[in-house]
């Protein structure tokens, strides 16, 4: 199974992964995670990345296309990915990717989330790029550069939208429900 998690900053992709790689045995690819593991090792890359990240903006497609080339291309087996693609080039990229390794996205899973829940969750967690003015950029980005994929995929007929609000479990028992 290939999945893809579409949704904003804060909206449980990372929690939500960690249920659905279990259940289906697949690989969990975070971009995100990816580039704090870059932030962490102190590499030249993390540390330009810690810049942008911390500011809310989206890092280059160029860095995390290479990251996500490197990592798929060697995946036997499904593969789930989260916070990744960000942006229709992005989106573009990676369905020109799998089509010529003939492993096409199955399902994309939206989840619908209201800002201001997000926001709670978000200050309550307290990551470097968590406080009030980075959670603002970061939505915005999400509006302009990665909203528009709903409708990407939509239009693929491979969006699936969950209701991200409740109790963890529930919200897994949703999407593995969409997924049956
Ligand atoms: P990334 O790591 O992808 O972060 P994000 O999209 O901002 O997502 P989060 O990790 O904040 O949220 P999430 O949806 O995974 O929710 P989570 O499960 O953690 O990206 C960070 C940065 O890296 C970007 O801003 C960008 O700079 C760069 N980047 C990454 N990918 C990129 C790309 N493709 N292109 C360019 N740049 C890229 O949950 C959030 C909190 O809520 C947690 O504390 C969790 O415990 C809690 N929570 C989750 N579910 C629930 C629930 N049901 N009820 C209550 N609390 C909950």
């Amino acid at each position: 199974m290939r999945i893809v998690l579409l949704g904003a900053p804060g909206s449980g992709k990372g929690t939500q992964a960690a249920n659905l790689v279990e259940k289906y045995g697949i690989t969990h690819l975070s971009t995100g995670d990816m580039l704090r593991a870059e932030v962490s090792a102190g590499t030249e890359l993390g540390v330009e990345a810690k810049k942008i990240m911390d500011a809310g903006q989206l890092v280059s497609d160029d860095i995390v296309l290479g990251m996500i080339k490197n990592n798929i291309e060697s995946i036997d087996g499904g593969f789930l990915l989260d916070g990744f693609p960000r942006n229709l080039n992005q989106a573009e990229a990676l369905d020109s990717l799998l089509s010529g390794i003939d492993q096409p996205i199955d399902k994309v899973i939206f989840f619908d989330v209201p800002f201001e829940i997000i926001k709670e969750r978000l200050l309550s967690r307290g990551r470097s790029d968590d406080n009030e003015e980075t959670i603002e950029k970061r939505r915005k980005v999400y509006e302009s550069e990665t909203a528009p994929l709903i409708n990407y995929y939509t239009k693929q007929g491979k969006l699936v939208t969950v209701e991200g609000v409740g109790d963890v479990t529930e919200i897994s028992q949703r999407i593995f429900k969409a997924l049956s």
